[in-house]
């Protein structure tokens, strides 16, 4: 039995080798500059986790030993920000930051103030709030008013100072954005394409996708990052300007970007803007642009906010990454609709920190109406998003040699005439048995936003056909134990996990099911439109196209779509076998609270990447909310696109809430997780 007094001293002195690990990891991670040998910081860990193990009434959340990951969790919890977390207005040149400037000169009445720059980093936004000293609770920024609480998961985020040395600092919220360098973000692609998972697009999705894991045991496995950029709010007195809060923080062990700097006037703030355009790629983080901010938090006041924006900061954007490069020749893949998908294979080239090799071409219209030809120097960007686009060719380069691109007649995979629907932009193989077509079928079958089965990816789907194991998806619920391991490198345990991830993913709510069946212009949103407006899978199959169109959201090509799929015997026969194997076909919907917008009005205006007019009215509606034409007092949120109208200096002017398209989708995740 433990004496008091032996609880006590054991108390003693895990607080003083908490205090003393979490100096080291500040060195360490934070500043890159450690002062001890690996061995002896091991050490320490070592004695901590043993007094641990010997007391475990000690162990407390913010000890360095946790940063393991806890338990995994069924949902996130939503946080409501004490402070909403504003977005920024964008500049894209000098003259949109001198514009800028003498705006909120008028508004200051003086045009000379401090200004502080800071990189604008590629992450996501968190809020961390520290409570007696500690971090206590930590959120996504969500819609700006609530966010996921992802605390635990932060916690496993090494540079998040657990607990700040000053114990009876008052409370406070540190906000920054959470990152993975290029290099990790590289490595894990790297482990995942190994492993036949999914690759991640970019930096920012990977840490976006590491950040919101329910199980913070993964988040750990990934070295996310941050540098802080702010406060959201503290009870206690703030030292006199942004400049000096960083400074402080910094004090405290947070990560604050030491490539940040107060400049004093627009003329070097623009310069120091135009030169790290030049020099983003020095950095081994992703940068999109500059913050620049106004230092003095007594002027920002006075120069307050615009609907979501306060006038007092302003996000220089940099051109999207573009570079010049030969194309080598145009070739065509087979989706899993039979979607022949044409794509370019490049000379290497760098483009904003990657090697590029290939690029999209969209379909065979848009390589025509860019006058796309092999052999031409073409421009490549890879923008804020994914895949890196052929923009055109550059004509100038032309030698006269080029050749122009005509779709194959006949499918690259199993030589079926290509057939190309009256209409339509795209190209199919209409052979169902196409094997490249099963082959995309199944691994996006098995895919994440779909059944979402672990270990089945693209090697062991090619496996799975290749020994004629599975002919479709619904084939891999009649595997065997005994199949499995006479596949290649398949052992006793692999071959467990597969049959346990392919029996779990049984369970998938409906609107999975319906997007995993890879029916042609069924995505994951219109999935969810079906699953939630039919809730079973016989209501859909007896839906008839008038029926089918009839759903808000749902157009006349994508009901014509349905039903083909569930007329096609072939098709109808997968979905028998999976109901048969036991996948759920009904209900499981994931935690929708219906009627979570009840009573909220939004109005739309531009246009969004993702969403037309009538899929966001949807999804609105689906969720109790109502969609107005024009912006009033009444409205609540402003859903604002690109090219935005009127709509938008009106909701500015009577501080409506605006939503950009980002941010409407992760509204929507958070009331309904239909997006
Ligand atoms: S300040 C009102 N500083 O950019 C000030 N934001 O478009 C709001 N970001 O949601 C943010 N680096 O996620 C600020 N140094 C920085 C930033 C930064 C990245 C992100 C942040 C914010 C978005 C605004």
């Amino acid at each position: 039995m433990t004496t008091d007094r032996a609880l006590y001293a054991a108390r003693e002195r895990v607080e003083q080798l908490r205090a003393e690990i979490a100096h080291h990891d500040y060195r360490y991670y934070a500043l890159d500059a450690p002062e001890i040998a690996d061995a002896t910081y091991d050490q320490l860990m070592q004695e901590l986790r043993r007094l641990e193990e010997e007391h475990p009434e000690l162990i407390a959340p913010d000890s360095p030993t946790q940063r393991v990951g806890g338990q995994p969790v069924a949902a996130f919890g939503v946080v409501e920000h004490r402070v909403p977390l504003l977005s920024l207005g964008n500049a894209f040149s000098p003259d949109d930051l001198r514009a800028w400037h003498r705006r909120i000169s008028a508004l200051a009445e003086r045009d000379s103030f401090a200004m502080v720059c800071e990189p604008k980093i590629d992450g996501l936004a968190v809020a961390l709030v520290y409570e007696r000293g500690k971090l206590a609770r930590g959120a996504t920024r969500g819609d700006g008013r609530h966010g996921e609480d992802v605390t635990a998961n932060l916690r496993t985020v090494r540079t998040i100072p657990l607990s700040v040395p000053a114990a009876d600092v008052p409370p406070f919220e540190v906000r920054g954005e959470v990152y993975l360098s290029e290099k990790a973000f590289e490595q894990i692609n790297n482990e995942r394409a190994e492993a036949g998972q999914p690759l991640f697009a970019n930096p920012r999705n990977c840490a976006a996708g590491s950040l919101r894991q329910l199980d913070p045991k993964v988040t750990a496995s990934r070295p996310l990052d941050i540098w802080v950029y702010g406060i959201g709010w503290s009870d206690g007195v703030l030292p006199p300007g942004h400049w000096e809060a960083m400074q402080w923080l910094q004090e405290l062990g947070f990560r604050v970007n030491p490539e940040s700097a107060r400049l004093h006037t627009l003329d070097a703030v623009i310069e120091r803007c135009l030169a790290w355009e030049e020099e983003r790629e020095r950095l081994p983080y992703d940068i999109d642009g500059v913050v620049v901010k106004v230092d003095d938090f007594a002027l920002q006041d006075r120069m307050g906010a615009v609907g979501r924006e306060p006038r007092w900061a302003i996000a220089y954007k940099f051109p999207p990454k573009q570079a010049h490069t030969k194309l080598r020749s145009i070739e065509v893949n087979v989706g899993r609709t039979g979607s022949l998908n044409p794509f370019a294979m490049l000379e290497p080239v760098r483009v904003g920190g990657t090697t590029v090799k290939m690029a999209t071409l969209h379909n065979e219209d848009d390589i025509r109406r860019k006058d796309i030809r092999v052999g031409d120097t073409v421009i490549v960007q890879r923008a804020g998003d994914v895949i890196p686009q052929v923009v055109g060719p550059v004509l100038s380069l032309r030698t006269g040699a080029e050749l122009p691109f005509t779709m194959p007649p006949r499918c690259p995979s199993c030589d079926a005439a290509v057939v190309r629907p009256p209409g339509e932009a795209m190209s199919y193989c209409p052979n169902q048995a196409c094997p490249a077509q099963r082959f995309r079928l199944l691994t996006h079958f098995s895919s994440k936003g779909a059944m979402d089965i672990d270990g089945v990816g693209e090697a062991l789907c090619a496996a799975l056909l290749a020994a004629g194991m599975v002919e479709d998806a619904a084939d891999l619920y009649a595997l065997t134990k005994e199949q499995l391991l006479t596949l290649e490198r398949m052992g006793e345990r692999s071959a467990q996990n597969v049959l346990s991830a392919i029996a779990a993913s049984k369970e998938r709510p409906l609107e999975r099911v319906l997007f995993a069946l890879g029916i042609r212009h069924v995505g994951s949103e219109v999935a969810a439109l079906l699953a939630f407006h039919f809730g079973s899978m016989a209501a859909v199959v007896r839906a008839d196209e008038e029926e089918l169109s009839a759903v808000p959201g749902i157009g006349p090509v994508i009901a014509r779509s349905v039903r083909e799929y569930l007329g096609e015997p072939r098709d109808r026969l997968v979905v028998e076998k999976l109901g048969a194997a036991g996948v759920r076909l009904s209900g499981g919907q994931p935690a929708r609270r219906e009627g979570s917008l009840a009573g909220k009005t939004f109005v739309l205006t531009g246009s969004m990447a993702a969403y037309t007019r009538g899929r966001a009215t949807a999804l609105i509606e689906g969720l109790g909310g109502s969609v107005g034409a024009s912006v009033t007092k009444k409205t609540d949120y402003l859903v604002a696109g690109e090219a935005p109208g009127s709509k938008l200096e009106r909701a500015r002017e009577l501080g409506v809430a605006v939503l950009d398209e980002e941010a409407f989708r992760a509204f929507l995740g958070e009331h309904g997780d239909v997006s």
